[in-house]
């Protein structure tokens, strides 16, 4: 299938969405995601926007706690912006139906590490799938707006610095289909699964960053990996994600004697190394229990009922927990408005370098940065459609086959070595042997590759392609700053 039409938007995270729903009033506009179109990172993510909301709060406030979380290596003037477009956005969404909690009709506005005030507007603990479920109801019902599921993008297409459109492997229908567009989107998220450890879904490949990186743009600060640190640590379990809003409500992090150890509420950093740093003499716990049944089931019901399908009560039992990969800061360079250096095509969300997140991302920024810079890459996007047509291109042919029995083996293989070398902690000799080993990795994926694709094999070509680049960036900053630490020998 050839498909043609003024905006394309590759991928269906609260980025994408936002951004799409707003260019139908300017153009057609195709959304092309590789799953259904609610199966994103973002709707998992459950603690909520950071906005100032509060009149005891204020701008300054919220700029310095994102540029001191960030290692103080962020770009301010991103920084600023983000924050003071905060409480519109805010607004937009609630205009749109998403409904956050309330008390006594005010936004209820919870607590969240580095934050120096409450100020995280949330819908109980599952903020990124409220957020998401708005959005997807008026995306189906508009008609400027054309979804194709089940369509993974295989890359962009580029001629002469122009980026046309992209093609896509289409999973149902076992065929390639060519997206040809005035402009183009990045919203395709970050690449949590790189990791064996992760907090993130399975869609969450890198697909965007490897796809930009081909096509020649320019990527920066990969090596700046966020390790959530209250993941569960449950054997034969998911590595399931547990709200930091949980420690906003004073719940502690206890080491194998059952003592404090850390700051709960200090940058998920520092927090994620103390943990690491305990894990050396046994497990590590976080400990909700002096909520109570009711409070933690009114306030989160949703990790309340995933824990206890895992065996854990949260009213009674200690967490197990551990780090895990969560947030990349790093990603495609782009200006303040979404443009990457490649003309025609925007990049926004976690693929998506701004500069605001520097070294380490400050808690519930990461929505807040999807609708802040998905808002103001439309308005150029937008801008940059006028008068231009679409252009069509050949795209390489591909021989689509069903299975591998390699690719799991080899995304376990690569997995496993960034967990271990590329992790909380990392060391250069480790990094450097690192490289190599992931290298063969990407030979064989890509002699896999040229024999026949699959969803599986497009995947597994991404991840190589950005733990490579994750693994070289981090090898290349000696110092540590932010999440990229640096053990002394
Ligand atoms: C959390 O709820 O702890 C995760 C939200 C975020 O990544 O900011």
């Amino acid at each position: 299938m050839k498909y043609k039409t003024d905006f394309l938007v590759i991928g269906s995270g609260i980025a994408g969405l936002n951004f799409a729903l707003k260019a139908a009033k300017h153009g057609k506009v195709a959304v092309v995601t590789k799953k259904e179109l609610m199966e994103s990172n973002s709707n998992y993510a459950q603690g909520g926007i950071a906005a100032v909301l509060d009149p005891v709060d204020n701008f300054k406030s919220h700029v310095e706690d994102t540029y001191n979380a960030g290692g103080k290596i962020g770009d301010k003037k991103a920084i600023e912006i983000m924050i003071k477009e905060a409480p519109q956005k805010i607004d937009e969404l609630i205009d749109l139906g998403v409904g956050f909690n309330r008390i006594q009709g005010k936004l209820d506005l919870a607590q969240e590490g580095g934050h120096s005030r409450r100020r995280i507007v949330h819908a109980k603990d599952a903020t990124g799938r409220e957020i998401e479920r708005a959005l997807v109801f008026n995306i189906r019902h508009n008609s400027n707006i054309e979804v194709f599921e089940a369509n993974i993008v295989v890359d962009l297409i580029v001629k002469n610095g122009k980026c046309l459109g992209a093609y896509a492997l289409d999973t149902d229908e076992k065929k390639i289909n060519s997206f040809f567009a005035k402009a183009t989107v990045l919203a395709t998220g970050g690449a949590g699964r790189v990791f064996k450890n992760s907090s993130n879904p399975k869609i969450a490949t890198g697909d965007g960053l490897a796809m930009a990186y081909r096509a020649g743009a320019e990527l920066q600060d990969l090596e700046f990996v966020q390790f959530h640190p209250t993941a569960l640590n449950k054997k034969g379990y998911p590595h399931y994600l547990i709200s930091e809003a949980i420690r906003g409500e004073g719940g502690k992090l206890l080491n194998s004697k059952r003592k404090r150890f850390v700051k709960e509420l200090a940058p998920r950093d520092i927090v994620s190394r103390a943990i690491v740093e305990e894990e050396k003499t046994g497990p590590v716990y976080l400990d909700v229990r002096h909520l109570g049944e009711d409070e933690i089931k009114r306030r989160f019901p949703g990790i309340y009922d995933q824990l206890w399908w895992y065996g854990i009560f949260m009213e009674k039992d200690l967490i197990p927990v551990a780090p895990a990969a969560h947030f990349n800061c790093g990603g495609v360079v782009t200006d303040l408005n979404g443009k990457t250096g490649i003309e025609g095509l925007y990049a926004f969300g976690e693929v998506a370098r701004t500069g605001v997140h520097g070294g380490n991302r400050l808690a519930s920024n990461a929505l807040l940065e999807c609708m802040v810079f998905s808002g103001r890459a439309l308005k150029a996007a937008k801008n940059f459609i006028q008068g231009k047509r679409i252009i069509e291109s050949a795209v390489p042919r591909l021989k689509i086959i069903n299975i591998n029995d390699r690719t799991g083996k080899l995304r376990r293989r690569m997995q496993a070595i960034m967990w271990e070398n590329v992790g909380v902690v990392r060391n250069r000799q480790d990094l450097a042997k690192t490289i190599g080993k992931l290298e063969k990795i990407e030979e064989e994926t890509g002699t896999l590759y040229k024999k026949g694709v699959n969803a599986q094999i497009i995947e597994l070509r991404n991840m190589i392609e950005v733990a490579k680049l994750i693994a070289e960036s981090a090898y290349l900053r000696e110092k540590s700053v932010g999440t990229h630490h640096i053990a002394k020998n």
